[in-house]
């Protein structure tokens, strides 16, 4: 029973579309109205306790709540919140991002992962006077209307939603993922000024690299000159301090990172080549600005989350954690008569049903969708909570314990037994 957050759900209704603040979050008959948050844990307002995977959908690295960065928000706090002038946290932020990503020669704070995204792409067409964009078939680089754009004939794109102009993304061009040589058929007949893409594609589920693609793109966006810009919204100091640039030892000309390094406060980044960030206002003639950009309690919470998940051997422990348990699931799927498959790297990962492999936004797109919508159900029955979408992924955080693993993967696998009856 969810009386209470189906009674406030009624409410929202009434005064906000669909009744939540962002689509992904809705479910029937009503998605969970929360309540607080700890570890990986969330509660909901009937009281009832959920593993979380959703994490935000990322940004939770360190777990709900973590100590280390409440401080630093509550340090923060007695300073007042927001100046509208330059502030030191904002610049150790800045600091301490230059020195964890590979291709952050310089840094330029924002808000949101979208508005991120918006700055660099705008960057790269600034710096090569060029205004073709490449994206990836199924990825999603915030809302905003040049990137919310979906395949249409060939490479060309239209809009991915209502309200978006054709004009819009008449420059934007869709390759598919893991195909280096469709992206240079783009590159070769269009000559865009970037190609903007999630190394590990994180929107159509988790698609990762497949060896040696990230350093193809590399080589050929290098010798185009072509922008190459990796959205690690999701990425960034996830599979390591330095993101996935670093894991897979590639590195791009231009990032944005997002999520954790707001450390669940809204706070996000565009960096790059100094060249590219130089033409960034006012020391050059491309237009990035915001009010709330590089705001003290943002940069104080991001700095804390990704300084407590640098100590140590955190990262290994957290993506060994991940894999006992990607392999749990693995391991069951296959035991069992469900057609599926687990894809994923580092603490990220996505169960596809009715499929054996993903390895590109067309093959994730058929994925058995209604199977998912079973197993969130299910899995909510048993007190876990996943994203409720089927191309959403699944997110471990420092704070799930070897226990949470073992009790998630016994949920999937009774999942799995009734599934076949
Ligand atoms: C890869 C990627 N880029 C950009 C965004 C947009 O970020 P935001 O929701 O903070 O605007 C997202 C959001 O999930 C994302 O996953």
């Amino acid at each position: 029973m969810n009386d209470r957050s189906s009674e406030l759900f009624e409410r929202a209704l009434k005064v906000t579309p669909g009744g939540v603040s962002s689509p992904v979050r809705a479910f029937r008959p009503n998605p969970l109205f929360i309540e607080s948050a700890k570890g990986s844990r969330i509660k909901d307002v009937d009281g009832k306790e959920y593993i979380d995977y959703c994490m935000a959908y990322g940004p939770m690295v360190a777990g709900h709540a973590c100590e280390d960065v409440l401080n630093a928000v509550k340090t923060y706090l007695d300073k007042g919140t927001l100046f509208g002038a330059p502030s030191e946290p904002e610049l150790q932020l800045i600091e301490l991002i230059s020195s964890r990503v590979p291709s952050a020669e310089m840094v330029r704070l924002a808000c949101s992962g979208a508005e991120a995204t918006m700055h660099a792409v705008r960057a790269a067409r600034g710096f090569t006077g060029r205004d073709g964009i490449v994206k990836m078939n199924g990825g999603y680089h915030g809302a905003h209307d040049s990137v919310l754009a979906e395949r249409d004939e060939g490479h060309t794109s239209r809009p991915g939603s209502e309200g978006v102009p054709r004009d819009a993304v008449k420059n934007t061009f869709i390759a598919e993922y893991n195909d280096i040589e469709d992206l240079v058929e783009i590159i070769d007949s269009e000559r865009p000024a970037c190609v903007i893409m999630e190394p590990v594609m994180g929107n159509m589920g988790v698609i990762p690299p497949e060896k040696g693609y990230l350093q193809e793109v590399r080589n050929v966006t290098k010798e185009t000159e072509t922008v190459l810009i990796f959205d690690e919204v999701i990425t960034g100091f996830r599979l390591t301090s330095g993101g996935a640039q670093e894991y897979y030892g590639v590195t791009p000309d231009m990032t944005t990172c997002a999520k954790i390094m707001g450390g669940g406060l809204p706070g996000s980044a565009f960096m790059g080549k100094r060249e590219i960030m130089e033409k960034v206002a006012p020391s050059g003639k491309v237009y990035a600005a915001g009010t709330y950009a590089g705001n003290p309690i943002s940069a104080a919470a991001g700095m804390a989350q990704i300084n407590y998940m640098s100590k140590g051997i955190r990262y290994t422990e957290l993506n060994g954690r991940s894999d006992t348990l990607r392999k749990a699931l693995s391991d069951m799927l296959e035991d069992s008569k469900v057609r599926g498959c687990v894809n994923g790297v580092g603490s990220m990962m996505t169960v596809f049903f009715g499929t054996e492999s993903v390895a590109n936004g067309s093959q994730a797109a058929k994925a058995d969708r209604e199977m998912f919508g079973r197993l969130f159900r299910h899995m909510l029955g048993k007190g876990i909570y996943l994203a409720p979408s089927a191309l959403e992924d699944w997110f471990v955080s420092a704070a799930h314990s070897s226990e949470d693993i073992a009790a998630t993967a016994e949920a999937f696998g009774s999942f799995l037994k009734g599934a076949v009856r």
